[in-house]
């Protein structure tokens, strides 16, 4: 009887199958149905028994291996080896094979090709000048000068150590840094991960406040993005959710305090009373005990 309950999860049942097991299950008592899964197997055995009827074919190769070898050295063309390219030669490449995030890739064509900095301003291939007003996304603190011990810092570590797993090793530069930080931080906050990027750190920080707390909801603003991985995309609250929000549960959104499309009052100190009023309408309505954290940017990119 198991091995037929067993087999029926894994696969339709056979039209012989399917007048059986009424007919079986009818024909037992509650008893005796009880009694078969006493003497059931243990459940490694039962999962043995189930993947029984799968017999791996040992003479036919794993479907990776099927293809032959197909790089072709001879389509990598010999630009590659050349030392400058072309305005055209850059904007053809870049249009032909680099995919461009949330939004067209044809509405870049034109972006200007940028070949160096200098303080706050950029220049493009033809030298034109840019004063970069956001230091990009808000992320090129040092400007475009890297300070001279930086440059020496990075240099050093890079002809020393390129690399250093932080699973299987200490570094200096790592263990310094982390106790500068933790020196510098504010109160106790002493425990530093090292995350690649913005998106990894909004995790982490989402999984800590979850396992912390023991609690599952995180409330971030509609007027907010956090990340491109599936987590942070659904704790963002601009139209760029939309494509992970399905994956990510328990992500709430509230209204910022300023909102596209009106204003909360004309005042700011009144803006901050009433925006403030109807967060905490909202935090009573979830149900405090639920949220494990307010996610928050202090400075907001996003329409
Ligand atoms: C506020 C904010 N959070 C998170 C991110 C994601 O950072 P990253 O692109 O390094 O993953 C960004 C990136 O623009 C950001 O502006």
């Amino acid at each position: 009887l198991w091995n037929r309950f067993a087999v029926s999860l894994c696969s339709p049942p056979s039209p012989r199958m399917r007048s059986a097991l009424p007919r079986t299950l009818a024909r037992r008592s509650a008893r005796a149905l009880s009694t078969a899964f006493a003497d059931a197997p243990s459940a490694p055995l039962r999962s043995a028994r189930v993947n029984a009827n799968h017999v791996p074919d040992a003479s036919s190769p794993l479907p990776f291996m099927h293809k032959p070898n197909e790089f072709d050295s001879a389509a990598i063309s010999k630009e590659h080896w050349s030392g400058d390219w072309s305005s055209e030669d850059i904007r053809a490449a870049q249009s032909a094979n680099v995919v461009a995030t949330w939004g067209s890739t044809k509405a870049t064509a034109n972006l200007p090709i940028l070949e160096r900095g200098e303080g706050v301003y950029l220049y493009d291939k033809d030298g034109k000048k840019y004063l970069d007003w956001t230091s990009q996304a808000v992320c090129t603190n040092l400007g475009y000068d890297v300070p001279p011990a930086v440059l020496e810092a990075v240099t050093r570590q890079l002809t020393t150590l390129p690399m250093v797993y932080g699973g299987l090793g200490m570094v200096e530069v790592r263990a310094r840094f982390a106790k500068l930080l933790s020196e510098a931080l504010p109160g106790d906050i002493n425990g530093l991960l090292f995350p690649c990027g913005g998106a990894e750190a909004n995790e982490a920080a989402i999984r800590i406040a979850r396992r912390y707390t023991g609690r599952h909801k995180i409330l971030t603003q509609y007027r907010s993005y956090h990340g491109g991985s599936t987590t942070t995309l659904a704790a963002t609250g601009d139209f760029r959710r939309w494509f992970g929000e399905s994956a990510a549960t328990g992500m709430l959104k509230m209204l910022s305090p300023f909102p596209t499309t009106f204003q909360w009052a004309a005042e700011e100190e009144a803006v901050a009373q009433i925006s403030l009023a109807a967060l905490e309408e909202q935090i009573i309505h979830e149900g405090p005990h639920t949220i494990a954290a307010i996610l928050m940017e202090s400075v907001i990119g996003s329409r």
